[in-house]
């Protein structure tokens, strides 16, 4: 498939980044939508829209603004952030903020970003969700991590009424984790390289339809459970 318009949020860098170079690679208009642009997302040949805070409905509806009347075939929610909070750390002040950042970027930035660029989706097109398997409640086997597991869990809740919301409207919502992934996220750990990653999920992307929408799903194609 080609041709097509894709806007990415957490466009510049890891594996936004490498979905960014993946599309244009295949002859798709690709929209990278970033806090302020480094040097990589300018140089993929994206259309790059700056300003972009995932938490902010006023950046997110100027952006939408700069779309014009133009129509998004596929819209890939990448942004995320994840810091980590023990049990015993909970009670530090500190760590309740950083509960809520990761809540307001990882779970609310998506759903406020969907509903913002909603004006550009109609019949046939896609919305994924980079989510993580640490959002997983039946595979949570390690504790901890509250913020990002509790942020992960909701991005998850809130990608089951989109789907079930946006198929009403004929538009495919998944839900996918990208496989532990060498970014500046995972300090450079993983198993895979964050191009292997958005490899992965473009296959996922390209099977996504009204009839397996709603799924939580790893990169590699495993459904996840809730
Ligand atoms: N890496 C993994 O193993 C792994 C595993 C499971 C899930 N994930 C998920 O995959 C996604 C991408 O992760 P990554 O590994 O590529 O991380 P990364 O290299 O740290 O990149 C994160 C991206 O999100 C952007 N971002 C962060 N906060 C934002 C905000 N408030 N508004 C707009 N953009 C924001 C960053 O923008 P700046 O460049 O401006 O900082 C950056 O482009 C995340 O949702 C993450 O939770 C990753």
């Amino acid at each position: 498939m080609s041709g097509h318009t894709i806007a990415i949020t957490g466009a510049n860098r890891g594996i936004g980044l490498e979905l960014v170079r993946l599309f244009i690679a295949r002859g798709d208009h690709v929209i990278g939508l970033c806090r302020r642009a480094g040097d990589d997302l300018p140089a993929t040949g994206a259309e790059v829209i700056d300003d972009v805070n995932v938490t902010s409905s006023d950046e997110l509806r100027a952006a939408a603004r700069r779309i014009g009347d133009r129509h998004i075939n596929i819209l890939v929610n990448v942004a995320g952030i994840l810091t980590s909070e023990d049990f015993d750390g909970l009670g530090d002040p500190e760590a309740s903020d950083r509960i809520l950042r990761q809540y307001e970027v990882n779970a609310l930035g998506p759903l406020l970003a969907t509903h913002a660029f909603a004006g550009h989706l109609a019949t046939g097109s896609k919305v994924a969700l980079i989510t993580s398997r640490m959002g997983s409640i039946a595979d949570n086997d390690s504790g901890g991590q509250y913020g990002y597991r509790m942020s992960k869990a909701a991005l998850n809740a809130a990608g089951k009424s989109l789907s079930l919301d946006l198929t009403a409207r004929r538009i495919a919502v998944g839900i996918f984790h990208p496989g532990f992934v060498r970014t500046e996220m995972t300090g450079y750990n993983g198993q895979l390289e964050p191009a292997e990653s958005a490899g992965l999920l473009a296959e996922r992307i390209d099977e996504l339809e009204l009839d397996n929408a709603g799924r939580f799903l790893h990169a590699n194609g495993e459904v996840l459970p809730w």
